[in-house]
């Protein structure tokens, strides 16, 4: 089914109701989400992406419904991720010589992926133009590391619509199509998810695609994602919102993450939150238990805490694996500017809380000294300790 987006732009993309994961089990989905591709019918057919290769003969079928495959002049592959190329080869081997137009890297990655060096790669940049009739251009944007080294946007003269592949994305499904028709509190929180765990490791790139996009001063009405909702009523908002979250961003919240073996690790948690509150009123403090809570929700509270305190009881000498897993997941997403503590409990040898402290230190976090490590079950004196680590941390961010 084609959806209208603008005059003779079409959405011709998949709703996904059922997702569950996405990169993998790497990335909840809570929501559905869509794989967003789009039909042009100027005086020249031109389709902007496909879909995922599960969704490729629903994609192809419902092409075929309103054109004929060999109407298609040309193709544009904004990145090579197979949520968007995963319908090429489909397409491609009804129309074999039909141009496709991508970045270098790109026709690495579909070469790479999908063997097919003889089809007709047609490589752009920045700045390169394609006239698709009608007194209508597309104009390639580069978006290098946004998020793939292939991945790029392109806008659309005339009706003024920026296709900007992942960019502005949420994994969110949503019939209506348009920011205004969309739950705008589920909107945004998706996107700041898909912000905080996808697109912030490349940070400061964003930042300065962000300022390359003001410069070059595109009249933008519309903008389409490749994923959830087109955003026609809150451009400037959601494009503000990628410069601040590109920045460094936190919010006053202070967030307590743990896991625990037999609770005394979890009773630590609890006390440092209490005494976080009790220090700092008008943060909001928020507590999470890493085996029980999503870890891509987690990491993006941790996106907008402004400091962290990560507890882990010591098992055979290290961190509990639930913990060191979405350590590692901390790491890659290169959140700067924001302070951590650590703690947690241990029975004979005690390294957790040292481990804990070396990996927030090579994330990126300023790791104050105080620890709140305690040996077997937390004593009052434990709890005292918990206490100190709350007041030195809220101190810090001072
Ligand atoms: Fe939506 Fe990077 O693929």
């Amino acid at each position: 089914m084609f959806k209208k987006v603008k005059n003779n732009v079409y959405w011709v993309g998949k709703i996904d109701w059922e997702l569950e994961w996405f990169h993998g089990h790497d990335y909840s989905i809570n929501k559905g989400s869509s794989q967003n591709a789009y039909l042009i019918r100027e005086e020249k057919t031109v389709l902007v992406d496909t879909v995922w290769a599960p969704h490729k003969n629903e994609f192809v079928d419902n092409l075929k419904k309103e054109i004929d495959l060999k109407d298609i002049d040309y193709i544009i592959a904004q990145h090579g991720e197979v949520d968007h190329s995963g319908s090429l080869e489909a397409i491609v081997s009804e129309i074999p010589d039909v141009p496709i137009y991508c970045t270098a890297n790109c026709v690495k990655s579909l070469v790479g992926q999908y063997h097919h060096p003889e089809w007709n790669f047609h490589v752009v940049k920045t700045g390169d133009e394609l006239d698709i009739g009608n007194g209508k251009k597309l104009q390639f944007i580069e978006m290098r590391m946004l998020h793939w080294p292939d991945s790029m946007a392109t806008f659309m003269t005339g009706d003024n619509i920026l296709f900007s592949m992942d960019v502005f994305g949420q994994h969110y499904a949503v019939e209506e199509m348009f920011d205004d028709k969309a739950n705008n509190c589920d909107m945004w929180s998706e996107a700041m998810k898909y912000f905080a765990n996808i697109i912030h490791t490349f940070a400061p790139m964003c930042k300065m695609k962000m300022s390359e996009l003001d410069k070059m001063n595109l009249p933008i009405e519309l903008i389409c994602p490749s994923h959830g909702a087109i955003w026609r009523s809150q451009i400037p908002e959601i494009i503000k919102a990628y410069k601040d979250w590109s920045d460094n961003y936190q919010e006053n919240q202070i967030t307590v993450i743990y896991d625990t073996m037999w609770d005394g690790t979890k009773k630590l948690a609890h006390r440092i939150a209490q005494t976080l509150k009790k220090e700092s009123p008008d943060s909001v403090v928020k507590i999470y238990n890493i085996s029980q809570f999503d870890k891509n929700d987690i990491m993006t509270e941790v996106f907008k805490s402004k400091a962290i305190a990560v507890g882990s009881p010591t098992v055979a000498q290290n961190m509990l694996s639930s913990v060191g897993g979405w350590m590692e997941f901390l790491k890659e997403c290169r959140f700067k500017g924001k302070k951590a503590a650590v703690f947690g409990c241990y029975g004979w040898s005690g390294e957790a809380c040292d481990i804990l402290s070396k990996h927030l230190t090579e994330s990126g976090f300023e790791v104050i000294e105080t620890q709140a490590k305690c040996n077997w079950n937390p004593d009052e004196e434990n709890f005292e300790a918990a206490d100190k680590l709350a007041k030195d941390l809220v101190a810090t961010c001072k």
